[in-house]
């Protein structure tokens, strides 16, 4: 069942998890339905990278190797699309903030309602990454075993020839992984210190991650806490 959103509903919302955890997926999934902006930052880059700009030309290598983007690049793409006034009304931030120093720009720039962690364990995320395909035009998202495209190789929407990401290659997604570990689960603690963090099992089937997140966007299950710091 669909939980409606409440006036005090979290609007400011970060999704944080591992590569695979299928935070792109679950944004996707609720962003129109309460009303978000969805704004990846690996969507962004890939943008810059595909339209060849300076800043992606910078940033292809790292995407490639599985590494983080300098900080400078992602701050510069990020900053501009969160001023953008679309993103006022609210907005989910998917694979931002990566480190501890954008966590401490993201603060200088907008408070946060909620941080979402999304708990995989590790074989899923890599059987996840090694079957997901994509869509270069639409940037719509696949996956050989959960959610496979009608015609094989082609997008349901826009029937585009679908590709695999450079940075689904084996080798990137160890280093992807081992960058998250070091870089980015560290922030697991930041946010849990300031009473934003809640844990999402993301483990089950998509529809029922998506029904546990609706909940939680919801705020049913934010603690009086969470929807205080919201009121003006
Ligand atoms: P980015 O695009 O953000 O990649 P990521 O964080 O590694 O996350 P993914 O997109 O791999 O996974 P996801 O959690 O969104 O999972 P998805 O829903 O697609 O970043 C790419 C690169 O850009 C970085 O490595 C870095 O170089 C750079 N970058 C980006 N942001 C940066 C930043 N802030 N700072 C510096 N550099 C940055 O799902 C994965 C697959 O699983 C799909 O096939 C999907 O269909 C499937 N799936 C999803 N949910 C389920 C489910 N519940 N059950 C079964 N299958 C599922």
């Amino acid at each position: 069942m669909t939980a409606a959103p409440r006036p005090t509903a979290p609007r400011r919302i970060v999704f944080l998890g591992p590569p695979g955890a299928g935070k792109g997926t679950q944004a996707a999934a609720v962003a129109r339905e309460f009303g978000l902006l969805h704004l990846s930052t690996g969507d962004l880059l890939r943008a810059a990278v595909a339209e060849g700009t300076p800043l992606g030309r910078e940033a292809d290598g790292h995407i490639r190797a599985g590494r983080l983007v300098p900080d400078d690049l992602v701050l510069e793409i990020l900053g501009h699309r969160l001023r953008q006034p679309d993103a006022a009304g609210g907005f989910i931030l998917d694979g931002f903030p990566r480190n501890l120093a954008q966590a401490r720009a993201l603060e200088r720039t907008t408070p946060l309602d909620l941080v979402v962690s999304f708990e995989v364990d590790r074989q899923r995320l890599v059987e996840r990454l090694a079957g997901r395909w994509i869509c270069p035009k639409c940037a719509s998202v696949y996956n050989l075993a959960s959610r496979p495209p009608r015609r094989p190789g082609l997008c349901d929407l826009d029937g585009a020839a679908l590709l695999q990401r450079p940075d689904d290659r084996p080798e990137a997604v160890e280093v992807r992984l081992k960058v998250y570990t070091e870089q980015t689960a560290p922030l697991l603690e930041h946010y849990r210190a300031t009473g934003l963090l809640h844990p999402l099992d993301a483990s089950g089937d998509p529809a029922a991650v998506t029904e546990g997140l609706r909940r939680l966007l919801a705020g049913d299950q934010l603690g009086t806490g969470m929807r205080d710091r919201q009121r003006p």
